[in-house]
């Protein structure tokens, strides 16, 4: 992975049909997807189930941009190496999801895997700023973990702009997960995001039988920006 501030597109398979993640991913990329983003979600950190390393290490090889994988689990640790050996090109953990934060981040860079660091809309740009160096992306929520299809928290914008500040010429990617659309990507690629992580926006109106609606919705959030 070579790091640059371009705007890239993750769509989230948290919208895709999960009895054909395979298929989807391939689709979705061939539409012009740049990264692919997967969300897992344990029941407990959020209030929702996904998948789990194993269901990771299935879709992998389908992947032919980068894997960007967002844990949303409490504990994070005991698990970091499993998704590491599913191949995640990026492993994203929670700032919330418990007290040891610095070591969870020092932990996934030691499988080879990039480290990012996810903060929820109530956690403020301070919360990351000890571990600016420990981190390669910085993922802003811009609304609370744990479903697909909800509306974008504006008050979080102002959270990019603090981000961007505090990494100045570091090389750590800002991304933005939730309700990113053609009206909220403008917005946050404004104040400093690059990776716009879009579930419901890409995959609306598609499927793998009919995949040029996921183009022109990738198409239409790159346009906005
Ligand atoms: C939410 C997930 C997101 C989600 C975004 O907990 O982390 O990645 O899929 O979905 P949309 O784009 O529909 O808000
Ligand atoms: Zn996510």
């Amino acid at each position: 992975m070579k790091f640059d501030r371009s705007v890239k597109i993750a769509p989230s398979i948290l919208s895709a049909d999960f009895a054909n993640f395979g298929a989807e991913i391939e689709a979705v990329e061939a539409q012009g997807a740049d990264w692919i983003h997967v969300d897992v979600m344990d029941g407990h950190f959020v209030p929702n189930i996904t998948f789990g390393p194993a269901t990771c290490a299935a879709i992998r090889p389908h992947i032919k941009t980068v894997m960007d994988v967002h844990l949303m689990i409490a504990p994070v640790d005991p698990y970091i190496q499993a998704f590491a050996d599913a191949g995640a090109d990026v492993i994203t953990a929670h700032v919330e999801a418990g007290p040891h934060i610095h070591r969870t981040l020092q932990a996934i860079r030691a499988t080879g895997a990039k480290a990012g660091l996810a903060l929820n809309p109530g956690t403020p740009a301070e919360a990351a700023a000890p571990l600016l160096d420990l981190v390669d992306l910085i993922c802003v929520m811009t609304v609370n973990p744990g479903f697909g299809g909800q509306k974008f928290i504006h008050s979080c914008v102002q959270k990019v702009t603090e981000l961007r500040e505090l990494i100045g010429d570091r090389e750590v990617h800002i991304e933005i997960d939730g309700g990113v659309d053609p009206s909220t990507a403008p917005l946050v690629v404004a104040a400093g995001a690059d990776v716009l992580v879009a579930g419901s926006a890409v995959f609306k109106g598609g499927s793998v039988d009919n995949p040029a609606p996921y183009g022109e919705n990738i198409r239409a959030i790159r346009a906005s920006v």
